[in-house]
């Protein structure tokens, strides 16, 4: 029996997010694995990359409406997951809002990451909207995922300091790195069951 938490991961572009995932996957002592790799871009960066790791892939055509999802998607995703015995979602990178059955199917077990330290910044270009306010440290948030836009309950967050030299590019770099950290710990903490969440707070326990 696989006693490894079986992860989907749901990517629109690049995929270096996903990228970091599959590589901590690919350590035994990790304990989850990629049952699949879900996105709405048939170009997206994301589907070559689970190609290279040998990661069952699947477009979904997720509707014409940006930052939305269709029903019938809604419905289609979570039912490759739930043929697959995922247990937790991954969203990252992924450019719509979760909404129908897959919000109903893994309300608590989908989490998302977001380039800015949240509830700052949320939506789109976080890295752009955290430079152009002018603060001193900017970073990411690993959370889990409701029905509004970046605001459910956070489980990791990772900080940078933001210089006077900033462009959009150099602060995004330094942030995406942290992310890259963030997201397999975030998987970790709660595939090793070390996880509760109580309204807003999320509670983390020692490894004993
Ligand atoms: C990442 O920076 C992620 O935090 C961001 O999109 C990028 C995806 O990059 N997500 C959001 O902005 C969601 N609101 P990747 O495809 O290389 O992982």
């Amino acid at each position: 029996m696989d006693k490894k938490l079986a992860l989907a991961v749901i990517a629109s572009g690049r995929g270096s997010n996903f990228e970091a995932l599959a590589a901590a996957c690919r350590d035994d002592r990790f304990p989850a694995r990629i049952a699949i790799l879900l996105t709405d871009n048939p170009e997206a960066g994301a589907l070559a990359v689970a190609e290279a790791f040998g990661i069952e892939r699947a477009v979904v055509d997720c509707g014409p409406k940006k930052g939305s999802m269709s029903p019938d998607a809604s419905e289609r995703m979570a039912a490759l997951c739930g043929e697959r015995g995922v247990g937790l979602v991954c969203l990252a990178g992924f450019m719509r809002i979760v909404k129908g059955e897959l919000m109903r199917a893994f309300r608590g077990r989908m989490i998302n990451i977001h380039p800015a330290l949240l509830p700052s910044f949320k939506g789109l270009d976080g890295q752009r909207q955290a430079l152009e306010y002018g603060v001193r440290y900017a970073g990411c948030t690993v959370h889990f995922v409701d029905e509004g836009v970046d605001t459910g309950p956070i489980l990791v967050q990772r900080v940078v300091p933001v210089s006077q030299e900033d462009t959009v590019e150099s602060l995004s770099a330094r942030i995406l790195a942290e992310e890259h950290i963030a997201y397999p710990m975030a998987v970790r903490l709660i595939a090793e069951g070390r996880v509760r969440a109580d309204g807003r707070r999320v509670f983390i326990h020692d490894d004993d």
